[in-house]
């Protein structure tokens, strides 16, 4: 009795984890899309490309079918989501890997994590992104420059019209290419699943929405010598480091919700009282850009491949630092080696007459610490 007491327990409080072969869609697409362009003979093989994905559900698979030509442009968007979320946390425990080995790019959620939702949203906005800049760049059969109205506050000797990046085509293809996964199962209500479900869907479209308002006119000047009275202006997209910059804020501040009776997403009331009422004081509109959040986050100090953990050994981490990468908080306390690397470089050229440039070589020392 006690151990079904004990199991109940435990798969209450760790939800049945959402198959994480099935949930990385991202990381076949990347991986294959390195290797594949869209040229002729690649098309007339176009079946065994979408076969060989991994991980797509079955309508991402008819979408594969039917819109091959945006596949690499899906891999190489998730490909800079993933890089990108890499660049923005390669200071604090959870670095946005996968226990190495595992096959997978990118970082592997069982649990419905605040890590989770940045992933989502970040994968979500990188594959608009994406989208979005090939179709300006007319490299998609189904889409070209953007056709976004020109902007009520434009200058009214400014030219609109340059070829700008379609976000709006983006937005609706990444919405329908992978958001399609979250529709096509049906969980009964209030299942972790199902929760888990919504939570995956809010966070696709934040990240989506993101790409949409962070794009803005951008104008270029043309006038004689330098002047700047001539102007040409389009629809621009964020860069991929702004976008991650604005998602990780939105990380920080992410909301945790839970699954009501109902079956509908409800927000948990945070734990620090300032914070929750000035949630309540909030318009409704302004909860809808932000990440949300199931779950508790797992360890990321230690490794542990079923929850996807890398831990922190063998990290990098600077002594002295005040941040999340000092070794104390890096190292979880477990302290760190120091280690002294040598490189050899040449140095103190000098030019000899004539012709030759004769240096010496220099020996540079410098110590790195690696968490243990
Ligand atoms: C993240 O940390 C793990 C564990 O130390 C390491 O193996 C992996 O290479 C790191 N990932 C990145 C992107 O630096
Ligand atoms: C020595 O190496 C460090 C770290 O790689 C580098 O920042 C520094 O510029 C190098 N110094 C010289 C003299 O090359």
């Amino acid at each position: 009795m006690a151990r079904i007491l004990l199991l109940f327990v435990v798969s209450v409080l760790w939800p049945a984890p959402v198959d994480a072969l099935e949930a990385a869609w991202w990381s076949s697409i990347a991986q294959l899309s390195a290797h594949y362009t869209p040229n002729s003979n690649n098309l007339l093989g176009a079946k065994p490309f979408c076969s060989q994905l991994t991980g797509l559900s079955p309508g991402q698979h008819r979408i594969c079918d039917l819109f091959i030509d945006h596949m690499p442009a899906v891999g190489q968007g998730a490909q800079e989501a993933i890089s990108e979320c890499e660049h923005q946390f390669k200071q604090q425990r959870w670095n946005c890997s996968t226990p190495s080995g595992s096959g997978y790019v990118g970082p592997i959620h069982k649990r419905g994590t605040k890590e989770a939702a940045f992933t989502y949203a970040i994968l979500s906005a990188g594959v608009t992104h994406e989208i979005g800049r090939r179709c300006r760049l007319g490299l998609l059969g189904s889409c070209g420059c953007s056709e976004a109205d020109r902007p009520d506050n434009l200058h009214k000797d400014w030219t609109w019209g340059g070829c700008g990046d379609n976000v709006d085509y983006g937005y609706r293809f990444a919405k329908d290419f992978i958001d399609v996964r979250e529709k096509e199962k049906s969980f009964p209500k209030r299942s972790n699943d199902h929760g888990r479900s919504l939570m995956n869907r809010w966070n696709n479209e934040v990240g989506r929405r993101v790409t949409k308002k962070l794009t803005r006119p951008r104008c270029k000047c043309h006038g004689v010598s330098g002047s700047c009275n001539l102007k040409t202006c389009w629809m621009q997209m964020p860069t991929t480091r702004q976008l991650g910059d604005a998602l990780v804020s939105k990380y920080r501040t992410a909301r945790r919700i839970q699954i009501n009776q109902r079956g509908n997403m409800q927000i948990v009331g945070q734990p620090d009282k300032r914070d929750k009422s000035d949630f309540s004081k909030q318009p409704k509109q302004n909860f809808k850009s932000e990440l949300v959040f199931l779950d508790d986050s797992p360890d990321y100090c230690r490794t542990d491949i079923v929850a996807g953990t890398t831990g922190t050994q063998g990290r990098p981490c600077k002594r002295g630092s005040s941040g999340p990468d000092s070794c104390d908080m890096l190292c979880c306390g477990r302290g760190y080696n120091t280690f002294t690397e040598e490189t050899h470089s040449k140095c103190k050229c000098k030019f000899q007459w004539c012709c030759r440039v004769v240096c010496q070589t220099c020996l540079n020392r410098t110590t790195v610490d690696i968490c243990k």
